[in-house]
């Protein structure tokens, strides 16, 4: 929808860095009581998005999309209304082609209107709209025909446009009513990707804005390709980016490092935080260690000294690089080891190969009063 549905980066998790194609009405529902057992929900995550392989091959006679009989028999509103019972909200997936792609079921291309009605009907909340099997027809066309049938449907459809970065989606999805765009292709679960997604950021912050986010693509904390430490850069700089944060791993059995990463509050307050520009290297030091920063709403400064390179290095950085100098003293605090600090300038850390430290920096004395847990959820000023 045009500009309204998303004024925060969306907060949840999507079934397919973790399942693939292997995902049924078990998983999604085990995903939904997982997000509320787990705290996450209370942390601000809302929606249980399913991705691809959830259709039937074949639409019915009268051409409409059927749940598959065999692994979502109760079909898609049940499941919306068991989901919705939590509190939370369901996203669905299918592509602006003639298949989605892993070709198990029929893409949406001719068929936008009858398509964004069935979710409509079901009580969907989130469309993500993949690029596999198309025409050729260009991306906007494409995309503009689901957005105007989303507001069409009679139904308020958060639109997640997945067009990989290919046809500068972050000029195109603000004219076809999206809330957020991929800026890439596909993540996967190991520390080679994260750097490049990270690296393909680069140069796309003017383009962010409330209700229409940039997508570095979905989170793989706990999936098992890296390390605590590389998964807490992940989410660290994934939440300096005002990215969505959609969950990927099995939340039904997550380690307490793996949860204690997904629910550190104050990061996704950074991410939350809509202080006019998302977050960006202020500085590379050149031998693999880099400073990135974002402004904070309240004037504070959130900051990720940033480690690359193979061994433990002291980042070091000041009040005056990331904007925020004229004061004598500077409070810090230190966002996964909750430490709080004064500085009168200089900020440094000691940061172990492929992590990060995170901080937010203020003047002291401008302290704005911290929002109150909860409170940072969708539509929060
Ligand atoms: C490509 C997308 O980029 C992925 O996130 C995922 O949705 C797969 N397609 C599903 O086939």
């Amino acid at each position: 929808d045009f500009g309204s549905l998303a004024p925060k980066p969306p907060l949840g998790w999507n079934s397919w860095n973790k399942y693939g194609c292997d995902i049924n009405e078990a998983k999604i529902k085990a995903a939904a009581d997982a997000l509320v057992s787990s705290g996450m929900k209370d942390a601000g995550y809302q929606y249980v998005n399913i991705d691809d392989c959830w259709a039937e091959l074949n639409r019915d006679a009268s051409g409409n999309l059927v749940p598959h009989r065999t692994r979502f028999p109760g079909g898609i509103k049940a499941l919306a209304d068991y989901v919705h019972g939590k509190g939370l909200k369901l996203g669905i997936y299918t592509s602006a082609g003639s298949q989605t792609c892993a070709r198990t079921m029929p893409g949406a291309l001719g068929h936008e209107q009858q398509d964004a009605n069935s979710f409509a009907s079901w009580g969907v909340d989130y469309l993500k709209y993949d690029n596999c099997n198309h025409d050729g027809t260009p991306a906007k066309q494409r995309y503009q025909a689901m957005g105007t049938a989303l507001a069409q449907s009679g139904r308020s459809i958060v639109y997640s446009i997945c067009n990989w970065g290919e046809e500068e989606p972050w000029i195109f999805g603000p004219q076809v009513g999206g809330d957020l765009w991929r800026t890439t292709g596909d993540i996967s679960d190991n520390w080679n990707s994260v750097l490049s997604l990270l690296d393909q950021q680069n140069g796309l912050e003017p383009f962010a804005r409330q209700s229409g986010w940039n997508d570095p693509d979905m989170l793989e904390v706990g999936n098992g390709g890296m390390t605590t430490t590389e998964y807490r850069a992940h989410f660290s700089l994934w939440a300096l980016l005002n990215a969505p944060l959609l969950a990927g791993n099995d939340l039904s059995a997550m380690s307490a490092d793996t949860k204690a990463i997904l629910t550190n509050r104050d990061i996704i307050a950074v991410d939350q935080d809509w202080g006019g520009s998302q977050g960006r290297v202020l500085r590379d030091l050149g031998n693999g260690t880099q400073v990135w920063g974002k402004p904070m709403s309240d004037g504070s400064v959130a900051i990720v000294l940033f480690n690359r390179n193979g061994s433990t290095s002291t980042i070091t950085t000041s009040a005056a690089e990331i904007g925020l100098g004229g004061s004598s003293s500077y409070r810090l605090k230190d966002l996964w080891s909750k430490a709080e600090s004064t500085t009168s300038g200089s900020i440094s850390a000691s940061v172990p190969s492929h992590g990060v430290a995170m901080y937010i920096v203020r003047r002291e004395g401008t302290l704005a009063t911290p929002p109150a847990p909860g409170t940072y959820a969708l539509g929060d000023a």
